[in-house]
């Protein structure tokens, strides 16, 4: 059967207007800007992966439930596959944009800071953008979110102008011509994607961060936890260790001592820091240690024999 130039010009016109159709009708996540390649590189040093699975219900990747305590109740991390019901599927690169640098989500409602968008707000535009892309690329999971469990106000997003007003600074970082590529490099994996003050620096008491103790650690930490210093201090922080002592903690997880990084640490190893490629673990390193050192001891003393476990 012949089919005329002209029949197959009307064929592929109808083709494009019922795609066009089904993507208006909200059936197929739109394509954005971004390149999915470059993203999935972001998205490991990020860390984005454990904080958005429920790993021990065995969830979907990416499909949210996981409960995060902390003081004040516990959050269920949303879902962020591209479903157009329960995940992001909707979302335009607008919109996840205005997620991660300001922190308000489509319907304009803020989020709290317990989706670590003080740092990502660093992020550069066109890293956010690959970032939307390589998530999109990924396959939708049907998960509807659970509600958050917070105690009594907690709960409550109003108060969250307030916190952002006193504690938030949106923008991406800018480099710092001063300093070396590597510098610059080592401060973008360390301040944007790899978000390692939400845990290191020590908050006050409305949970923001103590910017005059950057990194210096704290015994509050969010599980619990106490987060050491990793300033260049030689007593209290890391400034005795030398450079491959500090590659190694980030790439495998082991500390001088032969222990390993346990807790909330040993995640971000597997999920964040053990995929970053050597040349950016360097970069990290050179940063770490261009921080000013602030004495400030979390952790306990080791025992002197220094035979076995540290128990309590
Ligand atoms: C420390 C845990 C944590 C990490 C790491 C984290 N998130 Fe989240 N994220 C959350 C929590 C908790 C919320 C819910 C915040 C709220 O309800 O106010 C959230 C919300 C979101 C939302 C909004 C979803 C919606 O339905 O409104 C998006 C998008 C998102 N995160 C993407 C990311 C991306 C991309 C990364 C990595 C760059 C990331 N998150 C890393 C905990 C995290
Ligand atoms: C989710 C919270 C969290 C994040 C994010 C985090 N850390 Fe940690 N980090 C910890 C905890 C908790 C420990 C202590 C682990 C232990 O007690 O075994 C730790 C330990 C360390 C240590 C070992 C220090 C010592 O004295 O033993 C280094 C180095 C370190 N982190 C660097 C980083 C870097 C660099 C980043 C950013 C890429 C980062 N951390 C992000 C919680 C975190």
């Amino acid at each position: 059967m012949r089919t005329s130039a002209r029949k197959r010009t009307s064929r592929l016109r109808l083709l494009s207007f019922l795609a066009f159709l089904t993507y208006a009708a909200g059936v197929a996540p739109a394509v954005g800007a971004g390149d999915a390649g470059r993203g999935h590189a972001v998205f490991d040093a990020a860390g984005c992966l454990g904080c958005h699975t429920d790993k021990k219900n065995k969830g979907a990747p990416l499909a949210g439930g996981r409960a995060l305590k902390t003081p004040f109740g516990t959050f269920f991390s949303p879902n962020i596959t591209p479903d157009m019901k329960t995940g992001i599927g909707k979302w335009s690169d607008d919109d996840f944009v205005r997620a991660l640098r300001h922190g308000v989500s489509p319907k304009g409602s803020n989020y709290f800071p317990a989706f670590p968008y003080p740092s990502y707000t660093r992020m550069t535009d066109a890293d956010m953008l690959d970032l939307k892309a390589y998530l999109f690329s990924l396959a939708p999971v049907a998960q509807a979110n659970t509600p958050h469990d917070m105690d009594f106000p907690f709960g409550f997003r109003f108060p969250l102008v307030f916190w952002k007003a006193l504690y938030f600074t949106a923008g991406a970082m800018k480099d710092n011509p001063d300093k070396s590529k590597e510098w610059n490099r080592g401060a973008y994996l360390v301040e944007a994607l790899g978000h390692c003050g939400e845990c290191h620096t020590p908050r006050g008491a409305l949970g923001g961060a103590k910017t005059d103790m950057h990194m210096a650690g704290t015994r509050n930490g969010g599980h619990g936890e106490i987060v050491p210093n990793i300033t260049p201090d030689k007593q209290t922080g890391i400034g005795t260790w030398s450079t491959g002592d500090i590659e190694m903690a980030l790439s495998i997880g082991m500390l001088p001592d032969s222990d390993f990084v346990g807790g909330s640490m040993g995640e971000v190893v597997t999920n964040t820091t053990g995929r970053w490629s050597k040349s950016d673990r360097r970069a990290v390193v050179i940063y770490l240690q261009s921080l000013p050192a602030i004495d400030h001891k979390v952790k306990k003393d080791k025992p002197k024999d220094g035979g076995g476990n540290n128990w309590d």
